[in-house]
């Protein structure tokens, strides 16, 4: 009876766990949504409605060339009318593109950091390495890695003085594990971010907020490296809870031994 009440007891506690967990997925992703909804606002607000009002002024301009008899300067606004307009549909067409790629698109996680770490990449003297497992994830789970594993490798690139960084995506029993590690200066993990920098509480607030563990080893001199660990079982359908984060060869890359991570602390207090 005791052992009986006890089980009922625990599993009551996990129900709660997934609950608040999925509440504060839900919750990020709403506040995901809503900060696209501001850029589009401020695009629509700061660059349209500029394009627009600059438009009305070279008509004006050119009607009254018009009115004057100056067909040459007509013919010139004209010009600048037509060149205004070409641009707005540009500035159009790439947002449309941008609302339309999602930072997974259909893609999978591999693919959309493979693409994000060529692109990132491209310009700098840093060498950046890959070993990224395609793996089945649960879409809330892929993108929340993305974003942090982004985050990861644009502060290395940003502040590290690295000469290389590794980035590595494995799936560990019902896990999946990032490795984010360069050799570069290195920083003291203690330090507050710089005022109005959230990179790192962010990549934190990710984790935790996913059920996940994260681990910030850096030292001065001695690079960095994070490593972030994301059960994937409780957001996989029915039927695969034990094998989202397997690819196709069970057990590919996993280390026996790894503590299983926990549903962090709550949840909800992280995004509070
Ligand atoms: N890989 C790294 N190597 C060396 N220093 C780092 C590394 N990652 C972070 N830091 C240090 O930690 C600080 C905080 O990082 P964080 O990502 O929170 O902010 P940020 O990158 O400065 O700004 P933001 O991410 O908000 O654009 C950085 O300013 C930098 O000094
Ligand atoms: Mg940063």
């Amino acid at each position: 009876m005791f052992f009986r009440s006890k089980a009922l007891e625990e599993a009551h506690r996990e129900l709660q766990d997934r609950e608040q967990l999925l509440r504060a997925l839900s919750n990020r992703m709403a506040e995901e949504r809503q900060d696209e909804r501001l850029q589009i606002a401020a695009f629509l607000h700061d660059d349209l409605a500029q394009h627009l009002f600059r438009l009305s002024i070279q008509v004006d301009v050119a009607r009254r060339h018009l009115a004057a008899g100056k067909l040459d300067e007509t013919e010139l606004s004209l010009e600048e009318i037509k060149e205004t307009k070409n641009r707005t549909s540009d500035r159009i067409r790439a947002l449309i593109r941008d609302l339309h790629r999602s930072p997974l698109g259909r893609a999978g996680l591999a693919e959309a950091l493979h693409s994000f770490i060529a692109e990132t990449a491209r310009d700098s003297d840093v060498r950046v390495h890959t070993d990224i497992d395609e793996l089945p994830l649960p879409p809330p789970i892929a993108l929340l890695l993305y974003h942090i594993a982004r985050e990861g490798v644009m502060n290395a690139l940003k502040h590290a003085q690295a000469q290389n960084v590794w980035v590595t995506v494995k799936p560990v029993d019902d896990e999946v594990k990032l490795v984010l590690r360069d050799d570069g200066i290195g920083f003291d993990t203690a330090d507050s971010a710089p005022e109005g920098h959230y990179g790192l509480t962010m990549m934190r607030e990710r984790a935790l907020v996913a059920g996940g563990t994260i681990e910030m080893r850096s030292a001065p001199g001695q690079g960095t490296t994070i490593t972030v660990q994301i059960p994937t079982s409780w957001l996989a359908p029915e039927g695969q809870e034990r094998t989202a984060a397997h690819p196709v060869a069970p057990q590919a890359g996993a280390s026996p031994g790894t503590a299983p991570s926990h549903p962090g602390p709550s949840a909800e207090s992280v995004l509070a």
